[in-house]
């Protein structure tokens, strides 16, 4: 079960970022790169309270949006 539940929230956080986010950040990767934060769990502490105030005010959307952008980075 876990494996379509993953996929259809990647669909729906691509969506979101080409809905609210791509129009000004062509690469979602180059934004995760440029994150602060020496772990996941730091960018995501960082990431999570900015995208608040920064396009994603919806806590569900912008849950799906902070996973999905987190896992393009490789540790
Ligand atoms: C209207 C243009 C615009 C949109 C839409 C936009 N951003 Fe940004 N974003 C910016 C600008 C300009 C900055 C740099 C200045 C700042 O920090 O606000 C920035 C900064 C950031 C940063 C901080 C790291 C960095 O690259 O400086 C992140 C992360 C980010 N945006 C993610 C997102 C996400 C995710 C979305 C969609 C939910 C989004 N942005 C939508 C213009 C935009």
């Amino acid at each position: 079960m876990a494996a379509p539940v993953l996929a259809q929230s990647a669909t729906q956080a691509q969506a979101a970022w080409d809905r609210s986010c791509a129009r000004c950040h062509r690469d979602a990767a180059a934004v995760v790169a440029a994150l602060p934060g020496a772990t996941s769990d730091d960018r995501r502490q960082w990431l999570d309270p900015f995208l608040a105030t920064h396009r994603a005010p919806d806590p569900a959307t912008r849950a799906i949006l902070v996973d999905w952008l987190l896992a393009q980075r490789a540790e």
